[in-house]
């Protein structure tokens, strides 16, 4: 198994396994084009994509951001046939690595209501934040 972060360079078929992977793990929503956020997120410095590869095969991602205060992960997906395996752990650590060096000395990610996977997260050392989210879109 490979590690990489991908690069402005990755190739067309390179996105659409990540963008397959991420349908595959029920990520993608219509209000989130996956290939708008997967080309972003690799096009600018504070942003990293890393993905497993087993034999050319996408296995897993993970995307990270860090914004000046926070690191944030998102997009954590491993392929079904993989789990259960510390791959998604293996991603977060990577992942957390770059982002420290980044400047974060936190790393948050959050979770849709209802997600399963939330019992992940206390495994790698997490705790729950006493915190409620809010968002406003800034395009139509
Ligand atoms: C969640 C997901 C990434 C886990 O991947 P994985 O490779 O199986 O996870 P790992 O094998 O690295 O597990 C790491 C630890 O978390 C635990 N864990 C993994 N999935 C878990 C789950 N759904 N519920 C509770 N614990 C879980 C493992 O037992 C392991 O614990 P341990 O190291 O203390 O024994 C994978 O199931 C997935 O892609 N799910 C669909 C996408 C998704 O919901 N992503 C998260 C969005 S917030």
């Amino acid at each position: 198994m490979e590690l990489v972060h991908l690069e402005e360079g990755a190739t067309a078929k390179v996105r659409s396994a990540v963008v397959t992977l991420w349908e595959g793990c029920g990520l993608t929503r219509p209000w989130n084009p996956p290939e708008r956020d997967l080309a972003q997120a690799i096009a600018g410095p504070t942003s990293t994509v890393v993905v497993a590869l087993e034999d050319e095969r996408m296995v897993g991602s993970v995307l990270a951001g860090y914004d000046g205060h926070r690191g944030w992960l998102y997009y954590l997906a491993v392929d079904p046939t993989r789990r259960g395996a510390g791959l998604a752990r293996t991603l977060v650590t990577t992942a957390e690595t770059w982002l420290a060096r980044a400047g974060a000395r936190k790393v948050q990610l959050m979770v849709r209501e209802g997600n399963p996977a939330a019992s992940l997260y206390p495994h790698l050392g997490y705790e729950r934040q006493d915190t409620a989210v809010y968002g406003r879109w800034l395009e139509g």
